[in-house]
């Protein structure tokens, strides 16, 4: 439970506000390079309430204020032309940098020119995002975080609305206790899902994975420190030998790195629009083949309306519920996608959620840790400390790697080793990986 200048703290990211400053200290994903248009790469874009318009310039990508200093035209739908984007009404041209190159309108000896800048900020491309600097100073470097440094052809990135405050996406992401209920299917079903990593039989009990974590529905929930924000536990005894141990992690401060299936792990960003609504962005990132990008694309864009990237299933029907699905195949009723599940428990908390009146239990752990490090770190970004996440240097960048997510059976005893020599075993495996150090540090959270 929070008090409400704390649940008003930890979701407002406007310009000014304290977490929008320090969200505004990382690199942020703004666009997926797949959704720029060829022909004229400019896009309008909305970020902590923030219009800007993100266009393509040479050698990379621009983003500046939306709207033109002369008198407030749109940008977004200005010509793309010399190196900048030139405004429609009386062809002011902004360059990359934001600065105003001509004013053709005006006297040719005129000073005025020299005068006129709007914001603009940096853009780095990064495995199919598109990511942006929108903070004081110079950027720091990107970590050497795997999301970041997986060769692209190991990688496909994607996005979705979700329309609710960026900390509900973030919160379901890291609550390993809400599998068991959430994406459970009462009976099992043969099809091939979204949610297929839970479909694998776990070898010795003759079960598929979503039935034993539906089963084993009181995970050990255990949450750590690391160097990137969180590491969150969830070990389920499935059999007096075994246990289901899955790691997933929170990148401070708006990320969480997950594992899918046995070779690939996602990173998804929650990157607010505004108050009421945010993006996610994920990298997907496979340790042992290459993706198929294209077949990945076309799956992914079928479950969503175009430009806007919102869900098929949403508020406005009821996110498809069907109270037969709900009584004879899905817990939620809600179809077997369970990326549409998480939707719908944040969707359906409202636009922001009023943590006044939640009531935590112990299985919400992660969340309590997520909730104690956002209101440290704010202290600490405010002092000018050093934050989560964020390396000072590129001798610090390098040295942030992973971090590792695992989902796997192990024994009883010694599970703890177990998952971090699976981890090994997959890097050492990689076309890719095998240099990443799997060294990790850890206090108690
Ligand atoms: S409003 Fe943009 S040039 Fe006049
Ligand atoms: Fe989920």
């Amino acid at each position: 439970m929070l008090r409400p200048e704390e649940n008003d703290l930890l979701t407002q990211t406007g310009p000014g506000t304290p977490l929008g400053q320090m969200m505004r200290a990382y690199w942020q994903p703004v666009a997926l390079v797949s959704e720029m248009p060829e022909e004229r790469p400019v896009k309008a874009v909305r970020i902590m309430s923030e219009d800007l318009v993100l266009f393509k310039r040479e050698g990379g990508w621009a983003l500046t204020s939306r709207f033109c200093a002369h008198r407030g035209v749109d940008l977004s739908y200005g010509r793309l032309e010399d190196g900048g984007l030139r405004c429609l009404y009386h062809g002011w041209l902004y360059g990359p940098d934001g600065r105003c190159k001509e004013q053709p309108a005006e006297p040719p000896h005129s000073k005025f020119i020299d005068k006129i800048r709007i914001s603009s900020y940096t853009c780095e491309e990064r495995n199919g995002i598109i990511f942006a600097y929108l903070g004081a100073g110079d950027p720091p470097p990107f970590p050497a975080f795997d999301c970041f440094d997986a060769p692209d052809e190991y990688t496909f990135a994607f996005k979705g609305l979700w329309e609710c405050n960026w900390l509900q996406g973030v919160e379901g992401g890291i609550d390993p206790s809400h599998v068991s209920f959430l994406h459970r299917f009462i009976q099992e079903d043969p099809r091939e899902v979204y949610g297929q990593q839970f479909s694998e039989e776990v070898e010795g009990t003759g079960k598929k994975l979503s039935m034993l974590v539906g089963e084993s529905y009181r995970p050990d929930i255990e949450v750590e420190s690391a160097e990137h924000g969180l590491r969150v536990f969830a070990i389920r005894q499935l059999t007096e030998q075994m246990k289901h141990v899955r790691v997933t992690n929170l990148m401070f401060p708006n990320a969480f790195v997950v594992p899918f299936g046995n070779t690939k792990v996602f990173t998804q960003w929650h990157v607010p629009i505004d108050d009421n609504n945010h993006y996610w962005f994920m990298v997907l990132y496979d340790f042992a083949e290459k993706t198929d990008k294209e077949t990945l694309l076309a799956q992914r864009i079928s479950e969503v309306t175009l430009p806007d990237y919102r869900p098929i299933r949403n508020r406005s029907n009821n996110w498809g519920f069907d109270a037969t699905e709900q009584k004879e195949l899905t817990f939620t009723g809600m179809g077997l996608d369970i990326n549409v599940h998480d939707q719908w428990a944040v969707e359906s908390m409202g636009p922001i959620q009023d943590r006044t009146v939640e009531r935590l239990g112990v299985s919400d752990r992660a969340v309590t840790a997520n909730r104690r490090l956002l209101l440290r770190a704010l202290e600490q970004f405010e002092a000018g400390n050093p934050l989560p996440a964020h390396p000072i240097d590129d001798v610090q960048a390098k040295s942030f790697v992973g971090p590792l997510a695992v989902d796997t059976i192990a024994p009883t005893e010694g599970w703890q080793e177990h998952w971090r020599l699976k981890e090994q075993e997959r890097r050492a495996a990689s076309p890719w990986a095998a240099q990443s150090s799997t060294e990790v540090e850890s206090v108690d959270a």
